[in-house]
């Protein structure tokens, strides 16, 4: 299909006739949300999301509701016409951009919250972020009601909190957890990337090599999960000059292991600033390969 081609609707009685269409000629939907400003880690996204069902629909809605108000929604990069392309070319059917005042209709009274998984990580750093995120995603699938959607482990607190989300709602919906897509000297990929200068964006490696550097100390044996942050930290330490957190937690219920020991897998999550731009990445130990990268 020429990129022009992809269809953009943006009302979501649009988007759920689009969807029963599909559904009534027996294609299972699949569903990649996004905020836009696409890169490789989105695209991946829709080229599993493609795999798994026969009508693809993406959306773009950078979503108010996940934003505190000293956060960058109103500077947070739109490209509509390009990612419209790059979505196209990745296979995708539909794209939903909705206004703001369509997600949010006037009189609007509901939120969606995801207790206790939403209170470590970036959850104490963000207040209110996650349930804007649970919120806006429970819309969107009563919107569509996909038979699979596609989120990025790159946003892996996200990704627990809405795989809990869908269970605890009955969204018949098969959650699937997309690999981390990064550069090939190892820095995720992240829409605010493009906010880093050059020498922010050099010093956003010690992400991936606070991450690596963990990885080999679990490979060679560690498995006290303070000595693992701390490796993990040294590292971030060199580049940021504000840390958030870096923790190593239990990567199913986001919680410090018991005895201080992690088991055959935990997770090492890492939030800084570099400049004004706040960077997040991870790794799950004993199941990720470590970020590539020197
Ligand atoms: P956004 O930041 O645009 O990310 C959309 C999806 O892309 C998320 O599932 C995220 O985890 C995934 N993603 C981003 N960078 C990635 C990378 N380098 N590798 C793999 N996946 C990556 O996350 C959001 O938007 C919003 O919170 C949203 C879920 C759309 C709700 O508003």
């Amino acid at each position: 299909m020429a990129p022009s081609a992809l269809p953009v609707v943006h009302l979501p009685e649009e988007l759920r006739a689009a969807c029963d269409d599909a559904r009534a000629r027996g294609q299972r939907v699949g569903f990649v949300p996004t905020m836009g400003a696409l890169h490789d880690g989105h695209l991946a996204l829709v080229r599993a999301a493609r795999e798994r069902a026969g009508f693809v629909a993406a959306s773009i809605f950078v979503n108010p509701t996940q934003f505190g108000p000293s956060e960058d929604f109103a500077r947070y990069p739109r490209d509509l016409d390009g990612d419209r392309a790059k979505l196209a070319a990745a296979g995708a059917d539909l794209v939903f951009a909705p206004d703001a005042s369509a997600m949010y209709a006037a009189g609007e009274r509901t939120r969606v919250r995801v207790h206790a998984l939403d209170e470590p990580l970036c959850g104490a750093f963000r207040p209110g972020h996650f349930e804007g995120v649970a919120t806006v995603v429970a819309k969107l699938f009563a919107l569509l009601g996909p038979g699979v959607a596609v989120f990025g482990r790159k946003d892996y607190q996200q990704l627990t909190v809405l795989r809990r989300m869908a269970k605890d709602l009955f969204f018949p919906v098969e959650i699937v957890g997309a690999p981390i897509v990064r550069e090939a000297d190892g820095l995720a990929m992240s829409s605010r990337n493009a906010y880093l200068t050059e020498d922010e964006r050099a010093r956003a490696l010690g992400l991936s090599r606070g991450l690596r550097a963990a990885s080999r100390a679990f490979e060679a044996g560690e498995r006290s999960a303070e000595a693992l942050a701390r490796i993990a930290r040294a590292e971030v330490e060199r580049s940021a000059a504000r840390i958030d957190y870096v923790s190593v937690v239990d990567p199913d219920d986001l919680t410090p292991p018991e005895g201080g020991e992690v088991g055959p897998r935990a997770l090492v999550a890492i939030a800084c600033h570099i400049g004004k731009t706040r960077l997040i990445d991870n790794v799950v130990l004993g199941e990720d390969e470590p970020p590539a990268g020197g």
